[in-house]
């Protein structure tokens, strides 16, 4: 043996430490010092020791945080401290009230916090000897579920704690779906022809109560902590105790930032308030208020509770601006994947410094729900998110004559029968390749900047071409000629020869993003990855059946079948032949190599590996510049002997006077 296990266990606590450390700076501190690229290689490693050496294992590794642990039942537990709510506010009024009331009871000053009311998921964390023990959602404040594996995922909470923590404590907080996380999977979604989420808040409730903590890590939650419950009395306050378990490692609500403040006046709250009022939609997730605490403990104990909330704080929701205006029309559009989206058009109205005139439904049961009509007036919203929404109908000025709206069964732009499958909220049109949005959408998906980029040619001059029956499908961009597109509208020479230029530099594009291009139902950017290293080939992934395809990570029935479905579409099939003529890449380049260390080297492989699988040691050296071979020759520059390595070849390397090495030395010439 190369190792013993004692240096397998220090190796692996090593990058424990070293992985914990960075993760704090990055996503605690901000100020990381090693690329996410090194990382990176620190966590493969440690995930291989771990998986090799299951005796080593720990449940709050920072391997943890690439998820996988399923839960198929969340298990209720009793929450220690009962998980309380907040009494509200909408006025500075109620907030002098509150202020009064404070006074009266401790018959003194007192100072307050303010902190952000972060619209999330509440989650009670306990730590036991500075590690995370359990996390538990709020439930009914009495007891809540058990989502450990999941909050694990959460990169601002740590696993381990540092400094001088106590020896068992819960810490308390919101989890946040930041907004330029969710727009991005909404964005995925959308490639996807899936139905985009609606709000931050459910889908970060969502999230949390899958089974698969792989997703949930994908998914980019974060967590904002506002309170710490001991047993015993360590801190004088509120404000003390948060700013303690900034030393433990803790991301804590910046102070700098104003974020959580101690303020003494109500003069300095109401201000406080104006500015959160005016400024919070400059913050990258969503808050709904601002929560005012008394921060001495002792005051605290001695203003007590109601039966639902403290006495010692209270909660200043904003108010979101709603108008009403009248609905005038419900129109449908179709999307690239045939994706039915209900939109609502509006009498123009002002609403938050912008005119709003449409707003949309999302789907048929949303409309349902509001049980909406025709001419209704209705109060339109904008909460944090930029699409502002309808929340609710003035019943008070509805026409008596008008009647619920109907949902379309056609398609508004080819008439064809719609379809909504069980359990999907979204109406389809199955019309894919007759349907003109549906053409021409898939076309300018095709040409997108993270499909084939084709540069020269934008979404309107597809419309165009199209329009002149230029092009059908995408397979048409590559039989196009310049004497067809110059009598086009605003056509130059120029503009022309830059298109023809684009379509034909695109041919260079790599395999996965041809693939990704196709525009396959559910075959997003980093499905289409993983396709492409799989199968490596388009002739390789139309043969796989449906369990071939089940076995690639991350890809699941649905993906599968609409993989199977595409393949046996003769017009698809049709349009792929005419791809692959035209001189697409329809196959994967073996990956680049990361290094050339061994640039030139030849290897012969032979034996049992400690550290490597042996197709483990063939992919680094392959990584790594270096060329594989099966059988010893002259030209053989090395070989590398593992455990039990054949006496013939052993034999042979030594006549023909090729390099033996062992794995150590391996991995000290990739160094
Ligand atoms: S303190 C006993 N602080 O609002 C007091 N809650 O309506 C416990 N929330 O369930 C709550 N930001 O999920 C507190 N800075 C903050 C908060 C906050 C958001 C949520 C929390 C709680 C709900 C109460």
């Amino acid at each position: 043996m190369l190792f013993d296990n004692l240096e397998i266990k220090e190796k692996i606590d090593q990058l424990r430490a070293e992985l914990n450390d960075h993760n704090l700076k990055y996503y605690v501190l901000g100020a990381p010092t090693i690329s996410d690229y090194e990382f990176d290689m620190k966590l493969e490693e440690l995930i291989r020791l771990e998986k090799e050496y299951p005796e080593f294992q720990d449940n709050n590794s920072p391997s943890k945080r690439v998820g996988g642990d399923i839960t198929k039942n969340f298990a209720t537990v009793k929450h220690k401290y009962p998980m309380l709510s907040l009494s509200n506010s909408y006025s500075i009024d109620d907030i002098r009230d509150f202020d009064d009331r404070v006074k009266k009871t401790l018959e003194a000053e007192t100072e307050y916090v303010c902190e952000l009311k972060y619209d999330g998921v509440a989650i009670g964390i306990t730590y036991k000897e500075g590690e995370l023990f359990r996390a538990i959602t709020r439930g009914d404040g009495i007891q809540g579920e058990d989502i450990t594996a999941n909050v694990k995922t959460i990169r601002s909470i740590p696993l381990k704690l540092k400094g001088n923590y106590p020896s068992e404590f819960e810490i308390r907080g919101e989890i946040v779906f930041p907004l330029e996380q969710f727009n991005k999977l909404n964005e995925e979604r959308k490639t996807q022809g899936e139905a985009e989420f609606a709000n931050p808040r459910n889908t970060a409730a969502g999230t949390l109560k899958l089974q698969d903590s792989s997703v949930v890590a994908s998914r980019g939650l974060d967590c904002y902590l506002y309170s710490v419950y001991t047993d015993d009395k360590l801190f004088s306050g509120h404000y003390e105790a948060v700013l303690a378990a900034e030393d433990w490692g803790f991301k804590i609500p910046s102070p700098r930032k104003k974020y959580i403040v101690k303020l003494n006046s109500i003069e300095a709250i109401e201000d406080h308030l104006h500015y959160w009022d005016t400024h919070r939609t400059e913050l990258p997730f969503i808050i709904d208020g601002i929560v005012i605490k008394v921060n001495n403990y002792r005051q605290q104990e001695m203003l007590g509770f109601t039966a639902k909330s403290p006495r010692w704080a209270v909660a200043y929701k904003f108010k979101t601006e709603k108008v009403l205006t009248k609905l005038e029309s419900v129109s449908y559009q179709v999307g690239r994947t045939g994706a039915i989206t209900p939109v609502a058009n509006l009498t123009p109205v002002e609403l938050g410094g912008t005119t709003v005139k449409r707003a949309s439904l999302h789907n048929q049961d949303q409309i349902e729900k509001l049980e909406l009509r025709e001419g209704d007036y209705v109060y339109v919203e904008k909460g944090g998110e930029i699409i502002p929404k309808i929340v609710g109908v003035e019943l008070a000025k509805r026409d008596v004559n008008s009647t619920p709206i109907v949902f379309i069964q056609q398609c508004p732009e080819c008439q064809t029968e719609l379809v909504r499958k069980e359990g999907e909220a979204q109406h389809y049109c199955p019309n894919e390749n007759g349907c003109k949005p549906q053409i021409i959408g898939k076309i300018q998906h095709f040409i997108g900047r993270k499909m084939m980029d084709i540069d020269g040619l934008g979404n309107e001059t597809v419309e165009l071409l199209f329009d002149n029956g230029l092009i059908k499908d995408i397979s048409d961009l590559y039989a196009l000629k310049k004497e067809q597109i110059l009598p086009l509208e605003r056509m130059a020479e120029k503009s022309a020869q830059n298109m023809i230029d684009g379509i034909e530099l695109s041919k260079k594009v790599p395999f996965e993003r041809v693939l990704f291009a196709l525009g396959i139902r559910h075959v997003g950017e980093t499905v289409a990855k993983k396709l492409a290293k799989h199968f490596a080939s388009i002739n390789a992934l139309s043969a796989a059946n449906f369990e071939q395809l089940l076995a690639v990570d991350e890809i699941g029935d649905k993906i599968a079948e609409s993989i199977i479905n595409y393949f046996n579409d003769d017009k698809n099939k049709e349009i792929l032949e005419k791809l692959i003529e035209a001189g697409l890449n329809f196959e994967a380049e073996a990956s680049a190599p990361i290094k050339d260390t061994l640039q030139g080297k030849s290897f012969v492989v032979s034996g049992v590996f400690e550290t490597f699988s042996r197709d483990e040691l063939k992919e680094s050296i392959e990584q790594h510049g270096g060329k594989v071979v099966g059988s010893i020759s002259k030209k053989t520059d090395y070989v590398i002997a593992g455990d039990n390595m054949g006496p013939s070849k052993l034999q042979k390397a030594q006549e023909l006077g090729v390099k033996i090495i062992s794995e150590q030395e391996y991995k000290e010439m990739i160094q």
